[in-house]
């Protein structure tokens, strides 16, 4: 495991686009593994940027999304279909068919498991972008999540439930559960980077970098992947030795 510190929010987006560029440019038909949340924002603004000023094309890009909350329309601009499309593919000339990530209106949730799950079995992500829980989690892999997990409906922990309601106008709006990506699916990426920023992620970074590789923190397991990159600013890495 590899980990850059980097000053603030800012430069860990560079850095990260910087990397994500590089695979795009390498391999113009790449399967980007993506995530949600606040902290990949500033990698989806530069992405959009380097595509409109410099024409980096991602025509032939194919992506899959880490996860999606069950019972939100489509249209909620709360689901990550929504934020994906939103905060990234709009602004880039990809093909939305070439993008996936779970219904999260599917009626028959075992079968929608079974369908992503499949669908990731073709389709192993070049490079999977990962944030942290403040508990460690990844996706919506919760502590105590086995490692070998595939796709699969959680129910979310209060923790995660009470952090995601600031994006919600009320706490009992934020869903109780989601389809996520499991560790095993994580895992199988070529490579991963995680972004962390902040000193509410402080204890979730330490624990996972240095910690024990423990079912008790997901991205702990990290530790095992032979190409994974944590990408943590001055505030996130303030408790690493
Ligand atoms: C959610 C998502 C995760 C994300 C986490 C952190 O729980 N399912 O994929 O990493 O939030 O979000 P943020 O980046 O907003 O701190």
């Amino acid at each position: 495991m590899k980990v850059i510190k980097v000053k603030n929010y800012e430069e860990m987006s560079n850095v990260a686009a910087e990397i994500f560029k590089d695979v795009v440019k390498n391999k113009p038909n790449a399967i980007l593994g993506l995530a949600t949340g606040t902290t990949p924002l500033g990698l989806y603004a530069e992405l959009i940027k380097d595509h409109k000023e410099n024409g980096t094309s991602y025509k032939n890009i194919k992506t899959v999304n880490l996860d999606e909350y069950a019972g939100l329309d489509i249209g909620s601009d709360q689901s990550y279909v929504y934020f994906m499309r939103h905060n990234l593919f709009e602004g880039l000339d990809i093909d939305l068919k070439n993008t996936n990530i779970e219904n999260g209106k599917a009626e028959d949730k075992e079968k929608e498991c079974e369908r992503y799950n499949n669908l990731l079995g073709e389709m192993q992500q070049d490079i999977q972008l990962l944030g942290l829980g403040s508990n460690g989690h990844i996706a919506f892999n919760e502590p105590n999540t086995p490692f070998g997990s595939g796709v699969h409906v959680v129910k979310l922990t209060e923790n995660t439930i009470k952090d995601n309601s600031r994006l919600f106008a009320d706490i009992n709006d934020v869903p109780r559960y989601a389809f996520t990506m499991g560790i095993k699916n994580i895992m199988n990426a070529k490579k991963i980077v995680v972004l962390a920023s902040g000193k509410n992620k402080a204890n979730a970074v330490k624990a996972s970098v240095e910690g024990d590789v423990t079912e008790i923190v997901p991205a702990s397991v990290l530790q095992l992947h032979p190409d994974c990159t944590f990408i943590v600013d001055e505030d996130a890495a303030s408790l690493l030795k």
